[in-house]
């Protein structure tokens, strides 16, 4: 059962589930906190695990216009005072959840204990992917998301065949088919202008978890390695058999890496 909570602007849906030290689970673009079952589903045997669904994504309210990414993770700070959350937590974000990660670290940086980085990017867009993004946001809100669930759904796993992946894109294809097209185009222009965050990275100085799935095309191995070498206490993991959604596509390999990074925190 879901817990509502009031933000400013917004009320957020969000999965809370365990006990213990708190693992903030912050999902990619435009799925919803569904991405996190399998890592929710094991780390809450020992942890307190908050899956919310971001302003404008799942059961979440919709703010039209833009949603930019510092907004996002200043919605997650209110969220965990109203989970009266005031512990440090662990900040686990994949792909736009790691670009909120980034503003995370840079304006909360005291309510962190360590950060979990999967399958994300430091650099910001080019001019001609920021300007794809925000035609994509208008054309989205003028005919519906099937559009962005086309665009991405093929670059979600690895190019496996399996069945166990063919069920997981059907399922992926209705949480995306499900959302508002207004919370999608904001988050995508949010996005657009998301700012670099190779120039902080060397200043992020709590422990960190890089992961990244072998065949990740949208945030490859190479680039998450460099990101890993400019943080000054990160540990690198490749997931074996998995492209961007590796948390969904290896559920198993992604969560013993999860438990092994915890137990060094
Ligand atoms: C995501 O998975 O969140 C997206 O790939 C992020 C992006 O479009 O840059």
């Amino acid at each position: 059962m879901l817990k509502r909570i009031e933000i400013p602007g917004a009320t957020l849906s969000v999965n809370d589930v365990g006990q213990g030290s708190p693992i903030l689970f912050v999902h990619g673009f435009p799925l919803d906190h569904t991405m996190w079952r399998e890592q929710v589903a094991d780390l809450s045997r020992d942890h307190r695990c908050i899956a919310p669904d971001l302003r404008g994504f799942g059961q979440s309210t919709v703010t039209e216009g833009k949603v930019s990414m510092e907004q996002f993770a200043d919605d997650l700070v209110a969220l965990l005072d109203g989970l009266a959350i005031t512990e440090p937590i662990v900040l686990c974000g994949l792909s736009m959840g790691g670009y909120i990660a980034w503003q995370f670290v840079r304006r909360h940086a005291p309510r962190l204990k360590a950060i979990i980085l999967c399958d994300t990017r430091a650099v910001p867009d080019s001019a001609e992917a920021a300007a794809n993004r925000l035609k994509l946001a208008d054309d989205i809100v003028r005919s519906g998301p099937e559009l962005v669930a086309n665009a991405m759904l093929p670059k979600f796993f690895s190019e496996r065949e399996s069945n166990r992946r063919s069920i997981l894109k059907e399922e992926l294809r209705r949480v995306i088919l499900a959302t508002d097209p207004r919370g999608i185009a904001a988050a995508s222009r949010g996005m657009a202008e998301r700012a670099d965050a190779r120039p902080w990275l060397a200043t992020i100085d709590c422990p960190a978890l890089v992961l990244v799935g072998e065949q990740d095309i949208i945030s490859p191995p190479a680039e998450m390695s460099e990101i890993a070498a400019a943080l000054p206490h990160a540990a690198f993991r490749g997931i074996p058999d998995s492209g961007h959604l590796a948390p969904l596509e290896n559920p198993p390999s992604v969560n013993e890496a999860i438990r092994s990074f915890l137990t060094t925190t």
